[in-house]
């Protein structure tokens, strides 16, 4: 026997491996934990269904913390830790700072997921499951969810700031930060239906109020009568925590109102109105169909989350599996 044959096939088995790997980094699948944690989503159905039975909101809060990971260095969990020695947690900046909520959810899907099979079922994950139960639970569409993201082992605070979109933020401003993260603008007016449920606070929107245009006006796309409510609500140098729904149709239930308000020029936020309202909007013929057609929003929501889902995924040996989604592994 050559004594060289052994080299040979350990070499063709790492190209094989080699080659096997880099095809898995391009790919989540909807199997992914079926042998290691078959019973996974309903583990998290059953802790979310747990918290939903006094808190109606958490739906919504736990949806958004998906969005607001995944636009920070990819969907890696990153949103999730915490502030320590050596990271500066994105929960501290403008977007997240006394809004972001659910993170006491996510801490209870974990331990449940770890008591079941543990080491398993990342916290990226997670809120990728997270998200497509709390939708479904409010009424909303189901989808496959594509599954084998791994946990970061940084946070980036200033991606956080810059990169997650403001509700000041005009049309342009969007469409930017979505083409940034390789979305579209399809992507764009379907994720922000997401705004069908869930609340938003007075600093969120009050610059539509008061002094908006250049003669001191309120936001003229405001209609009259929700503009008068929105003041009584939140007036000047009121206290801009308190909150309202985003959906003043039908608060608490994940459908296509979110459109039909736009059309009654009764978006909440400027960033919503923008998506009908901006002059000549590409967006606007789009908004006007998922108003008319729910089923039709539905589809592009299901594939659009899937799309986010797939922003710069962790796989294979980089990044981890936490144990408890505040912390870094060992630290
Ligand atoms: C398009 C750009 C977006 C902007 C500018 C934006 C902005 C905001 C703001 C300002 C709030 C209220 C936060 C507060 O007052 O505490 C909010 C809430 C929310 N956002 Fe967005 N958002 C956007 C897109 C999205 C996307 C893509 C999703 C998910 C797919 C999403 C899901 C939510 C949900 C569900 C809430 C309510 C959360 C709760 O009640 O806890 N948003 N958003
Ligand atoms: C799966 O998890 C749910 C929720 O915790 C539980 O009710 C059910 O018994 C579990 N099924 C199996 C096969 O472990
Ligand atoms: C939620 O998912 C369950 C199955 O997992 C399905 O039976 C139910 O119809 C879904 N609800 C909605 C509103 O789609
Ligand atoms: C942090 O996020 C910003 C904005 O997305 C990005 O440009 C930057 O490369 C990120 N930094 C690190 C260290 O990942
Ligand atoms: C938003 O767009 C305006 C132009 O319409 C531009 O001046 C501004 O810098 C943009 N802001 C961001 C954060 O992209
Ligand atoms: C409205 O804005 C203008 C220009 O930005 C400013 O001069 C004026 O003081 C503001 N008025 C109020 C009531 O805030
Ligand atoms: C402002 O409103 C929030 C939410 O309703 C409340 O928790 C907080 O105590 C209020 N702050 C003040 C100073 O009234
Ligand atoms: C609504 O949208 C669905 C899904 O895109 C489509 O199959 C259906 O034909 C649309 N219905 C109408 C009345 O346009």
């Amino acid at each position: 026997m050559s004594p060289s044959a052994p080299v040979c096939v350990i070499s063709t088995i790492s190209v094989a491996l080699v080659f096997l790997l880099g095809l898995s980094d391009a790919q989540l699948s909807a199997t992914y934990y079926s042998t290691t944690c078959p019973n996974a989503t309903a583990i998290v159905q059953s802790v979310i269904q747990q918290a939903f039975q006094t808190d109606v909101r958490i739906t919504a809060s736990l949806t958004r913390l998906f969005f607001h990971d995944c636009f920070v260095d990819g969907c890696d969990g990153s949103l999730l830790l915490d502030d320590s020695a050596t990271i500066q947690s994105e929960k501290g900046a403008a977007p997240n700072a006394n809004s972001a909520r659910g993170f006491d959810v996510v801490d209870n899907i974990k331990s449940a997921l770890e008591s079941a099979c543990p080491g398993v079922v990342s916290c990226a994950d997670i809120l990728a499951i997270a998200s497509a139960v709390s939708v479904n639970m409010s009424g909303g569409p189901s989808w496959m969810v594509l599954l084998g993201r791994r946990d970061s082992l940084t946070a980036n605070i200033s991606g956080a700031n810059t990169a997650i979109p403001t509700p000041f933020d005009n049309l342009g401003n969007l469409t930017a930060k979505f083409s940034a993260m390789g979305l579209s603008p399809t992507d764009l007016v379907a994720l922000s239906g997401a705004h069908t449920f869930g609340r938003a606070q007075c600093r969120t929107f009050s610059p539509r109020l008061y002094n908006f245009t250049t003669n001191g006006g309120p936001d003229p796309t405001l209609a009259p009568s929700f503009l008068t409510s929105l003041q009584q609500l939140c007036p000047v140098n009121g206290n801009g925590s308190v909150v309202t729904n985003l959906d003043l149709t039908t608060p608490n239930t994940f459908d296509n109102a979110y459109y039909t308000n736009l059309q009654n020029n009764q978006g909440l936020l400027l960033s919503d109105q923008e998506l009908l309202s901006t002059n000549g909007a590409s967006t606007a013929a789009l908004v006007n169909s998922f108003a008319s057609n729910q089923s039709a929003f539905f589809t592009s929501f299901s594939q659009s989350m899937i799309n986010m889902g797939n922003i710069r995924p962790l796989t294979g040996t980089n990044g981890e599996i936490r144990t408890n989604c505040r912390k870094v592994n060992g630290s």
